[in-house]
């Protein structure tokens, strides 16, 4: 089987990317030199592909990089170049909470690709993933550089939600199944075998790099601005707008509800001392090179 991988240089496009022979996967993004907009650029990269894994995405605007243009006008670029290739099936990576109308265009957009796939007569899987974690990740990264940076982890609202990490090795599992002949036509919840409280992942990330770090609690209105100024000077914000709003309803259910995976393809790997290790990066809190002031 000969794939495409949109998003193919980005945390789970890579890991994906490793399960197949450098010839069977043609790596996608705009490191590659296609964006994820260019139709016809796309239908070139496609040709002789039997399925496209639809992993590009964007979890903070910044400048040209807008949910609209790279969730809404990529989603239809990609099922357009499908087409034209002749591609059979597009396996999408989606958001487990990504619905209309909830006022985060995060979650908009996503959801507006979704109907777009479903709506394209193509064959398709949708991936409506919780939290992926795995080396080069966006969670365990953040949480320990952020406990190595400062003894404080101020959670998201007054009243705590609960996360279910799924391993990245986990996840590209149900992707490879989904880009063979499983889940046909089918819109899936993706959830790790564990469900926790944000503050127990992060005391036992900061257990594992040897910190003793406080939880407190702290309104959203709080994370909003951190979010907002975070985004404006890091190149990695510390949580992103749209992060806020996920750690703020919790991510550990589908909504709007939808089907489960059958249980071969259900992740079972607990948010253990094993999995955190092997995700960790090197050691070290935020620094100066963190900073994007004057970077566009
Ligand atoms: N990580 C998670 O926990 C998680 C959970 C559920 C859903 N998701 C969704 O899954 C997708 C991938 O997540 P990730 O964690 O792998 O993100 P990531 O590490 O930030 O990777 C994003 C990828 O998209 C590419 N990309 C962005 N804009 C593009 C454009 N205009 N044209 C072509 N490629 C573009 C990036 O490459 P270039 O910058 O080189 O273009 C990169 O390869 C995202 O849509 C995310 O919202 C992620």
């Amino acid at each position: 089987m000969r794939i495409a991988i949109t998003g193919g240089t980005g945390f789970v496009g890579r890991n994906l990317a490793e399960r197949f022979a450098p010839e069977d996967a043609v790596v996608i993004s705009r490191r590659t030199g296609v964006a994820v907009d260019d139709v016809a650029a796309l239908a070139e990269a496609f040709a002789g592909c039997d399925a496209v894994a639809h992993c590009a995405g964007i979890n903070r605007e910044i400048g040209e990089q807008t949910y609209d243009r790279v969730h809404r006008a990529g989603t239809a670029a990609v099922i357009e170049a499908a087409r034209i290739a002749g591609v059979r099936k597009i396996v999408m990576l989606s958001f487990l909470r990504a619905r209309p109308g909830c006022g985060s265009e995060y979650h908009e957009s996503k959801w507006d690709a979704e109907e777009m796939l479903r709506a394209s007569g193509l064959d398709y899987t949708i991936l409506k993933a919780g939290m992926i974690y795995g080396r080069g990740d966006h969670l365990v990264d953040h949480l320990s550089r952020i406990v190595q940076t400062i003894p404080l982890f101020a959670s998201v609202g007054l009243r705590e939600r609960s996360i279910s990490p799924i391993p990245v090795e986990e996840l590209v599992d149900v992707l490879v199944a989904a880009l063979g002949d499983r889940l046909p036509r089918s819109t899936v919840a993706v959830r790790g075998g564990e469900t926790l409280l944000l503050s127990k992942a992060v005391r036992r990330v900061a257990a594992l790099v040897g910190r003793r770090v406080v939880v407190v609690p702290m309104p959203v209105a709080f994370h909003r601005l951190l979010g907002a100024l975070t985004e404006a000077v890091m190149q990695v914000p510390l949580v992103a707008t749209a992060q806020v709003r996920m750690l703020a309803e919790g991510v550990t259910h589908a909504a709007p509800p939808t089907a489960e995976l059958p249980d071969d393809l259900r992740p079972r790997q607990p948010f253990d001392q094993a999995r955190i290790s092997a995700a960790l990066p090197p050691r070290g809190g935020f620094t100066l090179a963190d900073l994007r002031l004057g970077r566009r």
